[in-house]
């Protein structure tokens, strides 16, 4: 069977992206497959640092354990990741225009497009936010990841 690699990618990699990459490896477990999941930012701002605080805390409350030192994504996921799932609208335009072959585009996907509740055109970006905007970040990755594995378990051929 296919082992599914799942990029996630936001902005500063520091509070979406690293969110949505903890709530996938945790349901992807609980679903029982071995598929990866990693994430990354458009921009390097953060590179290196750990996620922010407020993220790891919101999501420690709700069972997450995030874990991911911030990088900006490479011309090598574009190619390593079959998923490459943009948090809202300005970051997928921006991995179209840093994806280095266009034949690799439809690998690259809004992931509010697999809501099956939250109809939002985007994660809102939480980092001038308060507590609610960390918590709507992760009520909106919950069903968001959900209808994402939904959809790739669908695609999958018994053998
Ligand atoms: P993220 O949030 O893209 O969800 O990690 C942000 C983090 C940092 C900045 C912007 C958004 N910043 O401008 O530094």
């Amino acid at each position: 069977m296919k082992n599914h690699k799942f990029l996630f990618v936001c902005l500063g990699n520091i509070c979406r992206s690293p969110t949505a990459e903890a709530v996938a490896a945790a349901k992807i477990q609980e679903r029982g497959h071995l598929w990866i999941c990693d994430s990354a930012g458009t921009s390097g701002y953060h590179d290196g640092e750990t996620a922010d605080p407020r993220s790891i805390r919101h999501a420690k409350d709700r069972g997450y354990n995030i874990t991911s030192i911030s990088r900006k994504v490479t011309d090598r996921d574009f190619h390593d990741f079959d998923w490459i799932l943009a948090m809202d609208a300005s970051n997928l335009e921006n991995l179209m225009k840093m994806c280095p072959d266009p034949k690799l585009h439809a690998k690259i996907i809004l992931i509010t497009n697999f809501c099956q509740k939250h109809k939002v055109p985007g994660v809102p970006d939480p980092y001038y936010g308060s507590a609610k905007d960390f918590e709507l970040v992760i009520d909106i990755l919950e069903d968001a990841v959900e209808g994402l594995l939904n959809h790739v378990e669908s695609t999958i051929v018994p053998a």
